[in-house]
């Protein structure tokens, strides 16, 4: 197999190291920005030298980001060559264009890397799916946001110095607004309820709350309440045409598994008619773990085997009226729902809610976060 890299940088960099070993898959150009000299011939700055050679079959987009990658793989599949992406931002917003170009071009899209970075999760997900007895997916899928919440809870660390130090390590982007707002996270759920759930969502119908304004004085009321604090995802499945889907800061109990994810490790799980509760444990990122299952996805091209976007799509709506427990939420704002005080931190207030619906509870600290931009809040698992 003949194959270019759309992109350089973490991922792309293990994949080429990593292909160096395998004798049928040859690298035959790379697309950059910038001069690489190491890469002598290989490199281009024109996509059409790697979409107009037909000698090229497969492109592995690493480049991330939704423009020009959406444009640069959807040209590769209208033109027949197989695409294998990491990148679940271009894959949640545009999914049905995505496969109604691979359809059209008879090419075929790999997508294993885009969620849980070296685990082997879609893949499953997709092999457990055929069942059409799925009807939950949850878990742990930002490293990132993983790692300052165990490092504050472990350390006692506060959450601007946690963040620092992650980027320092290389663990956080410049800009982290993805990893902390949530975003990163809502998208790879809705990669994985398109596997998993055969539907499609609209990234911004799913509720979603991050950790940027979490307090050193928040988790300690958690250590008080005897909770851990992770960021969640989680789809489930209601009629035809509905699924819940959130992702939020929840507080689990210490033994549950979520509280053992340490530092950046990710845990991803599903709920199988017959096969019940599984979870997938590992690096859910970093440069050879993606890679890998970047290099997975090229072999079963090679192979033909299972698609994890094999199965017919439809259109989903979010309905999170069904979601209720109580909330945790520290705010200098009236609260306005009825609720328990249970602390103070930074001299606001910390409640614990009466059980509310996680729309009710999103819409209402849309509303709190307008007078008090510094409020959070996180589900409480009962
Ligand atoms: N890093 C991870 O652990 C991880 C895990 C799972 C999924 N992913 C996904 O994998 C993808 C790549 O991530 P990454 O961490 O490898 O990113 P990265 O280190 O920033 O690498 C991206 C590379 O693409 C190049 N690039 C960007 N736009 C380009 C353009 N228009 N033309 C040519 N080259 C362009 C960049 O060039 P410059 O060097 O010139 O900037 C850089 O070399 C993303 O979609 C990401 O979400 C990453």
């Amino acid at each position: 197999m003949k194959i270019a890299l759309l992109g350089i940088g973490t991922v792309g960099s293990g994949v080429r190291e990593q292909l160096s070993a395998c004798a049928d898959i040859e690298v035959r150009r790379v697309l950059v920005r910038r001069e690489i000299p190491e890469l002598g011939s290989l490199a281009t700055r024109a996509i059409d030298d790697i979409l107009g050679d037909a000698r090229i079959d497969a492109v592995v987009e690493v480049m991330g980001g939704e423009h020009p990658a959406l444009e640069y793989v959807l040209r590769a599949l209208r033109a027949g060559k197989d695409v294998v992406t990491a990148n679940k931002l271009m894959l949640s917003e545009h999914l049905e264009e995505l496969l109604e170009a691979a359809r059209a071009g008879g090419a075929r899209l790999k997508i294993d890397a885009s969620v849980g970075g070296g685990i082997p999760y879609l893949f499953n997900l997709a092999r457990a799916a055929r069942t059409g007895g799925m009807q939950s997916l949850f878990g742990i899928v930002n490293g990132t946001t993983n790692l300052i919440l165990d490092t504050m809870q472990v350390e006692g660390a506060d959450f601007a110095d946690v963040l620092a130090q992650a980027q320092r390590a290389g663990y956080a982007e410049a800009d982290p607004s993805a990893d902390i707002d949530g975003g990163d996270a809502r998208a790879k759920l809705c990669v994985a309820a398109a596997v998993g759930l055969g539907a499609i969502l609209r990234p911004a119908d799913v509720d979603v709350a991050g950790i940027r304004t979490i307090a050193l004085g928040d988790v300690r009321l958690f250590q008080q309440m005897r909770r851990v604090c992770r960021l969640l995802v989680r789809a489930d499945r209601l009629d035809g045409d509905h699924l819940a889907a959130c992702v939020e800061p929840t507080l689990v109990l210490p033994g549950d598994l979520e509280a053992a994810v340490h530092r950046n490790d990710n845990l991803i799980g599903y709920v199988e008619r017959s096969a019940g509760l599984q979870y997938f444990f590992g690096q859910g990122a970093g440069k050879s773990p993606t890679a890998f299952n970047v290099v997975m996805g090229l072999r079963d091209l090679i192979d033909g085997a299972i698609d994890p976007l094999g199965a017919p799509l439809r259109r989903a709506e979010v309905d999170n009226s069904h979601l209720v427990r109580r909330y945790y939420v520290r705010t200098s704002a009236p609260l306005g729902v009825q609720a328990e005080r249970i602390g103070e931190v930074g001299g606001a207030p910390a409640y614990l809610t009466e059980p509310l619906s996680a729309d009710g509870m999103h819409a209402h600290a849309r509303d709190l976060r307008k007078a008090d931009p510094q409020l959070f809040f996180a589900g409480v698992r009962a």
